[in-house]
């Protein structure tokens, strides 16, 4: 299979990236940084959540950043909603794309959004009639799909039927979640081969978390499988606040050089985006995570 032309990215840094953070991050800093990355290019940022701030403290701003971000015709500012609590508060934040999260095992759904995989799916059901009726897009993720902090090993057949009944109650895209970050290409093949029987590739995205050091190894696998939509966060930033140890997602910078490197269009602009990337690790006080912005201070 030849891999795609085009690729899509989601940029989760600030959510998933933010959310892990114990020290507070200012609205203006969080503005700052989705705008900067809206004007490198980036077509599709996730830019908070509506969830319990019991649960995602850092999260608890959500909607004043939506207010005060500077949105840009043709780019999508996607926001997390658990319940019909979070979706209401994501409309009346004036949020037009939301996304649901359920997961592979049951350990993982009870610790990070406190009850049974088939509880979060009902759950769904009056989310995605809403969403209907307000004209928002809703997308799915699957998490633990290459294993999970609390049950071990995972298997693509248990993500297929999940990921199958997100898609039949109308996520338009599921993204495959590997939230621990320990899988490996070969598992990756597999199991895009699997839900690929069950959801068109057009409609799945992969989603790497570089724990192990395997995420871009794994975007390149799924490249393989055709998946053309990859979700990542600018300088590396995050971890799930459920997975404990797992570091952040694959850097943005080195997925938008790897794709440069296959002729992949993504319509990013690298140098804009490394600087987005480098004024959040300064605010942050973090070494930045992404091996090709290290590169190119270097030089
Ligand atoms: P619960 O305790 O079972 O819910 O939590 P509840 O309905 O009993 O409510 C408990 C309290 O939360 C109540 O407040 C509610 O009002 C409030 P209290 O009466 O105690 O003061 N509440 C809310 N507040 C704000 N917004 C809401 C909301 N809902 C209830 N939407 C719940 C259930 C789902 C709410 C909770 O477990 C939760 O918020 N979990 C979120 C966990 C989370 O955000 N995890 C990280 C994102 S997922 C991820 O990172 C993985 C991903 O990146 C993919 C991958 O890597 O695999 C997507
Ligand atoms: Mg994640």
């Amino acid at each position: 299979m030849p891999i795609p032309t085009t690729v899509r990215v989601v940029e989760v840094g600030p959510r998933d990236g933010l959310q892990n953070e114990a020290q507070p991050i200012s609205v203006a800093d969080k503005v700052c940084l989705v705008d900067a990355l809206a004007d490198a290019g980036l077509r599709y940022i996730e830019v908070g959540s509506f969830v319990s701030p019991k649960w995602v403290p850092q999260m608890a701003g959500s909607a004043e950043v939506f207010a005060a971000i500077a949105q840009q015709p043709g780019v999508t500012y996607a926001a997390l909603a658990p319940n019909m609590r979070g979706f209401e508060a994501a409309v009346a934040a004036g949020v037009k794309e939301v996304a649901v999260f359920a997961a592979a095992t049951e350990a993982f759904s009870q610790r990070n959004i406190n009850c049974s995989i088939s509880e979060s799916l009902q759950r769904f059901e009056p989310i995605m009639e809403a969403a209907q009726r307000h004209d928002v897009r809703v997308r799915g993720y699957v998490s633990c799909v290459l294993g999970c902090p609390y049950e071990g090993s995972v298997t693509a057949e248990q993500v297929a039927p999940v990921a199958s009944a997100l898609y039949q109650l109308g996520c338009y895209e599921v993204s495959l979640g590997d939230t621990l970050g320990t899988g490996t290409p070969g598992a990756t093949r597999r199991l895009f081969e699997t839900v690929a029987d069950v959801i068109p590739r057009k409609q799945l995205a992969g989603h790497f978390h570089d724990t192990y050091g395997q995420a871009l190894a794994n975007v390149y696998a799924s490249l393989l499988e055709g998946i053309s939509v990859f979700d990542s966060s600018v300088a590396g930033l995050g971890g799930c606040p459920y997975a404990k140890g797992a570091t952040g997602n694959v850097a943005t910078e080195d997925l938008v050089y790897l794709l440069q490197g296959l002729g992949v269009e993504t319509g990013i602009d690298l140098e804009r985006l490394i600087a987005a990337g480098q004024r959040i690790s300064d605010v942050l006080g973090r070494v930045n995570g992404s091996r090709v912005a290290q590169a190119r201070r270097a030089q």
